[in-house]
């Protein structure tokens, strides 16, 4: 059984995500997803729309996800592939390297990211609706 880890938001889940989430378990036979709490999106500056209890409703109901942990800090990376007896370590090419300090335990792998989405473009399309609703 090889087992993979990705870590993220997943905020106002898009197919960026989900052909992320696809390809990670493509990598292996488990799938374990990382999710950042709603205090360490804070931490790093970021507001999601959905509540982390939200978040991670949406990501178990995707066949290619196995399990959802919390993330709670940058730190906890090397604990979490120990623990979860982790193969594969992988993210979108936005972080690329920023990882490769895991290569002693895991195999590292960036994978490209889909363009042209991200929750971002979509919290302010959001936004942009509400707005105009007005
Ligand atoms: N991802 C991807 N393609 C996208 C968006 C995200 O492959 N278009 C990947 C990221 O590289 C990461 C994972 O999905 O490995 C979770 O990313 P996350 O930061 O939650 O998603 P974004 O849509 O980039 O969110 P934001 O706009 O808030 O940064």
């Amino acid at each position: 059984m090889r087992r993979v880890i990705t870590y993220g938001t997943f905020d106002t889940l898009h197919f960026g995500h989900i052909r992320l989430l696809r390809r990670a378990r493509e990598l292996g036979d488990y799938l374990v997803v990382a999710l950042s709490s709603d205090e360490f999106n804070e931490l790093k500056g970021k507001t999601s729309k959905f509540s982390w209890e939200e978040r991670k409703r949406d990501l178990e109901a995707i066949r290619y996800v196995d399990l959802v942990i919390p993330e709670h800090t940058w730190e906890q990376k090397r604990q979490d592939v120990q623990d979860h007896n982790i193969d594969v370590f992988t993210m979108g090419d936005d972080w690329t390297g920023e990882f490769d300090f895991l290569s002693d335990l895991c195999q590292v792998i960036y994978m490209p990211r889909t363009p042209e989405i991200s929750s971002t473009m979509i919290r302010n399309k959001m936004q942009g609706l509400s707005t105009a609703a007005e």
